[in-house]
């Protein structure tokens, strides 16, 4: 087995966040409000199922224990399916997730589950369909709601939600959100906007701080779970009348990026140490075949040398990504 990821600030990775598409079918207005626009005009070459064994193959020697697809829309890939296998068939992976829009699932998450899903986060910025309809320009809210039903009823013991709470948006729906997850065992997790290098006004315009919501979370009695080391980013709030719990992700809190553990990998093969940031290393010329691993894992463990100490966003940084849809959030 290969050395553990590590940087030079003793940060440890075991997590890869694999992108496997661009390309989304949903126009959220704070990630790709004009819906995808292809960045050239070839058709988009993202990694292949091949490639996706191998670069993941790579991060499993270098003691990954987990992955999460992303996109994009994961999920508008033909072989998604064997993309979860491929990933689960990789030794010492044992939590394979995804974090979907939720188009797909009512149809095919009982596939997926067979395939190897362990985790599922879907994205549900609103319950009432017609703020669905405004934020995410799609009218899907019952697909996606009979998505997460069939996601309990293949197995899932829990399911992650993800809300971007918007000023003038949907943030007055905070207590119908909490009155959701009374009775369900959902992980409810309010994503802070994060300024993107293609947003402007949006972000003064609807941005709520991650503080208000927490603030509000401690008067009514909700209290904070103590962290495991192996977490993502969300502090996590338990309240015992409800059996859902709430996670916080507060990208702007001081001290977010002291707990890094995840890498990512974007849909045309650069690694990317960190969300925002650098414009990323190409690992794809190493990824045609088996005989390239050695190298694979000697670009991979000396470009996180080069891994940033924070991502700076508080003082007005948005590095490289247009969008989260760019690099898989
Ligand atoms: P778990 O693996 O379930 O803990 O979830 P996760 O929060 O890592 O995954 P998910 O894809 O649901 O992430 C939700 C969102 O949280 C992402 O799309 C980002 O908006 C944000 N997020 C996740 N990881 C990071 C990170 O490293 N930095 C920042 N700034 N935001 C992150
Ligand atoms: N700020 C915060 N969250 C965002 N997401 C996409 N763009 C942003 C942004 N600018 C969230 C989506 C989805 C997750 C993958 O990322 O709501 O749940
Ligand atoms: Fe890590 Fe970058 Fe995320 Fe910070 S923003 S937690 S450094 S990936």
């Amino acid at each position: 087995m290969a050395k553990q990821l590590e940087d030079s600030f003793n940060r440890k990775f075991y997590y890869l966040r694999l992108s496997v598409t661009d390309v989304c079918n949903f126009k959220c207005t704070y990630c790709l409000p004009d819906g995808y626009q292809p960045t050239d005009q070839k058709k988009p070459s993202f990694l292949t199922l091949d490639e996706i064994h191998r670069v993941t193959a790579a991060f499993a020697d270098c003691g990954t224990t987990k992955v999460r697809i992303t996109g994009g829309e994961p999920s508008l890939r033909r072989d998604f399916t064997d993309i979860i296998r491929t990933v689960a068939s990789q030794p010492g992976i044992t939590k394979v997730a995804t974090t979907t829009n939720g188009y797909r699932m009512a149809k095919h998450v009982h596939e997926w589950r067979k395939a190897g899903l362990t985790h599922i986060n879907v994205s549900v910025d609103s319950l009432d369909p017609k703020m669905f309809y405004q934020i995410t320009g799609e009218n899907m809210f019952h697909q996606v709601m009979e998505g997460i039903d069939a996601a309990f009823d293949a197995g899932f013991e829990q399911v992650k939600i993800n809300t971007v709470l918007l000023k003038d948006l949907n943030s007055q729906e905070l207590p119908k959100f909490l009155e959701w997850i009374k009775t369900r065992p959902i992980q409810l997790r309010f994503i802070e906007l994060m300024q993107t290098g293609e947003m402007d006004s949006l972000f003064s315009k609807h941005h709520v701080s991650g503080v208000s919501i927490r603030n509000h979370l401690i008067a009514n009695g909700w209290l904070l779970k103590v962290k495991d080391n192996n977490d993502g980013p969300a502090q996590v709030f338990y309240h015992p009348d409800y059996i859902g719990e709430i996670g916080l992700i507060m990208p702007y809190e001081k001290n977010f990026c002291e707990s890094c553990n995840r890498l990512r990998i974007s849909a045309k093969g650069k690694l990317h140490l960190c969300l925002f940031g650098e414009d990323g290393v190409e690992l794809r010329d190493l990824l045609a075949d088996d005989s390239q691993q050695p190298q694979l894992i000697e670009r991979i463990q000396t470009s996180l040398n080069t891994k940033a100490v924070s991502h700076f966003l508080d003082e007005g940084k948005t590095g490289m990504t247009p969008n989260l849809a760019s690099i898989g959030g």
